[in-house]
């Protein structure tokens, strides 16, 4: 089988403890994101989700480990991969469309100011924001707005990768809700790969073709892949409807309350840390008794 799409090979990553020892935040994980797939990841605070986003990003240097994009190694920040964190990262002095034309020129520098602006707006519309909302500054909007300003940023660059790390962490349920689906839209008419961090498993279970789970830090692992078989497009009122959800929804909440700490703290002994295939299906006929199907011990092709 061929390399994944992103392959992040025996990626640890160390720092000082602050009292002359050292932290090791997690240690040879490996594991692979399949072009176009939408991987969420799940884990408590402070286990080290944003540590391996950051990695992605090329914005932090691991202690050990590669990460490769299309077979090359990732190092410094591209635009091939596009960032939208928690707090919005604006411009504070550019308008939205602004905001969204400034990676769009850098990205296309061939493209006309009229071919970069209609890309903008394009995007802009996608998340709802079209007519003179636009040239408003991002004090001038309200919080979800201006992650709407974000994503629609981060998909009009055009990214290979774009990774997103809590986006909607400081939005309430209903602005949530919504941008959400305009994620999963835009998302779905392009060829983008997304790794998303979030808290939020309901969240996790309706974005993602995979949630990754990790496990308590320090030296956490991402433990399990968890396969999210419920067919797209969903919908928030019918996804619970499904037979899988509350049996994945439900091994979620186990993993995070339980297990998450059971398995937390494990030395790798240098072995790759690749998480456990878990393919939860209550639909298929044959595997009525086996509700939670542990596959394979690696995923796919890691080690290939
Ligand atoms: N630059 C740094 N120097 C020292 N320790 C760090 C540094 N960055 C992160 N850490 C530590 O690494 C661990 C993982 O941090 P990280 O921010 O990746 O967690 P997280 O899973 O994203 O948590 P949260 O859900 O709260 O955002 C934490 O113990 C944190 O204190
Ligand atoms: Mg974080």
């Amino acid at each position: 089988m061929a390399k994944p799409f992103l392959s992040i090979e025996r990626l640890t990553q160390q720092f000082p403890d602050g009292t002359g020892g050292t932290l090791t935040v997690f240690e040879n994980a490996t594991f692979g994101v399949e072009k176009g797939e939408f991987v969420c990841i799940l884990g408590h605070s402070g286990c080290g989700k944003s540590t391996i986003m950051n990695i992605l990003a090329g914005l932090a240097e691991p202690t050990s480990g590669v990460v490769k994009m299309d077979g090359t190694h990732v190092s410094g920040p591209s635009l091939d991969r596009g960032v939208v964190f928690q707090n919005y990262s604006l411009l504070p002095w550019l308008s939205a469309l602004k905001n969204v034309t400034f990676g769009v020129s850098a990205r296309y520098r061939d493209w006309s100011k009229a071919e970069v602006e209609a890309h903008a707006r394009k995007y802009l519309a996608q998340v709802g924001l079209e007519g003179d909302v636009v040239h408003r500054k991002p004090s001038q909007l309200s919080g979800g707005m201006r992650q709407r300003v974000s994503i629609a940023r981060a998909f009009a660059n055009q990214p290979k990768l774009l990774l997103l790390d809590e986006p909607f962490g400081a939005l309430d349920a209903l602005t949530r809700g919504t941008i959400q689906e305009e994620l999963v839209k835009v998302w779905s008419q392009t060829e983008q790969t997304v790794f998303m961090i979030t808290h939020d498993i309901d969240e996790a279970i309706l974005l993602a073709d995979r949630i990754l789970l990790m496990t308590n830090g320090p030296q956490a692992r991402v433990a399990e892949s968890v396969e999210i078989t419920i067919p797209r497009p969903r919908n928030r009122t019918e996804i619970v409807e499904h037979p899988n959800y509350y049996a994945i929804r439900n091994h979620l909440v186990q993993f995070l309350g339980q297990r998450s700490k059971d398995l937390a703290g494990q030395p790798s002994h240098g072995d790759d840390q690749t998480p456990e295939v878990v393919r939860i299906d209550k639909t298929a006929p044959s595997d009525a008794d086996a509700e939670v199907e542990h596959a394979a011990p690696s995923l796919r092709a890691v080690n290939e």
